[in-house]
């Protein structure tokens, strides 16, 4: 079985590939640069885990389309897909993105990456998807992404202008693809890690990087006939 997941050199993603390996997955570790892709990769393989590095940088049609073609010359199909590269985007004090004062290059930027990079990377890698007897696609989002959860007056959450709506396109986008692959074996489902301590928090978090992959792992394997179009998190399913 082939995985690829993006974003994988640090954080959660690194733990997905370390996941998907201890399952026997051959890992596609897909990371913008070079030098953190090769640490990954070692680190991975000195694990046990069957690792190979795939320069990817989600917002570059070229390296995505590069990308495609080193899986298709390496293993010639892809059995799951997960879109875990994601960025913030610069957040002012106390961890805010006021939408009243949003920088409209730090938005373009953040949708870029979480929504547009994640649309770029499943149509780049969906030849390959196709030809897996039940492909899988994960993307990882944000219960910040909840519409009910935002709008919950018993719930505390940050104001994030650009980051939150970028994960709630990314869940609108997951349910679009669900619809255009029903009747197929493809099964698509957003995953959130809850609050997990990686360079994205500045290290802050109740969970691991380890926890946080718990999720994405199981929607990458799911059984055929399991959900689709849906949104999970450790507890079940995350409302829209
Ligand atoms: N941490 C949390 O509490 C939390 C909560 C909810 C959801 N999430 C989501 O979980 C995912 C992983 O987050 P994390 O906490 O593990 O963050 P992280 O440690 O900052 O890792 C983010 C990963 O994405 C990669 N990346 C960013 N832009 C990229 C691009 N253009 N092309 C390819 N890779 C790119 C980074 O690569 P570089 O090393 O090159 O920057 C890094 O490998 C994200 O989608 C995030 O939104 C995180």
């Amino acid at each position: 079985m082939i995985a690829l997941v993006t974003g994988a050199n640090k954080g959660i993603g690194y733990e997905i590939a370390a996941g998907l390996g201890s399952l026997g997955y051959r890992v596609g570790v897909g990371a913008r640069d070079a030098a953190r892709r090769e640490t990954a990769v070692e680190k991975l393989r000195a694990a046990g885990v069957d690792a190979f590095g795939v320069p990817l940088d989600v917002t570059d049609d070229q390296s995505v389309t590069d990308a495609a073609e080193l899986i298709e010359r390496l293993a010639g199909r892809l059995d799951a897909l997960v879109n875990n590269a994601g960025v913030s985007g610069e957040m002012g004090p106390g961890w805010v993105q006021d939408p009243t004062a949003l920088d409209l290059e730090v938005l373009r930027s953040v949708l870029d990456t979480n929504v547009m990079g994640v649309v770029r990377t499943t149509n780049a890698m969906l030849p390959l998807l196709r030809r897996a007897a039940s492909p899988r696609i994960v993307n990882v989002s944000s219960s910040v992404g909840s519409l009910a959860r935002q709008t919950d007056p018993d719930i505390e959450m940050p104001i994030m202008a650009a980051y939150a709506p970028s994960k709630s396109f990314l869940n609108a986008l997951t349910v679009q693809y669900a619809r255009q692959f029903a009747g197929t074996n493809i099964l698509i489902n957003a995953a959130c890690p809850g609050l997990v301590a990686t360079d994205f928090t500045g290290f802050q978090g109740p969970r691991t990087p380890e926890q946080g992959a718990a999720t994405a792992i199981r929607l990458a394997t799911l059984p055929d006939g399991g959900p689709t179009g849906s949104f999970f998190e450790d507890d079940g399913v995350v409302p829209w």
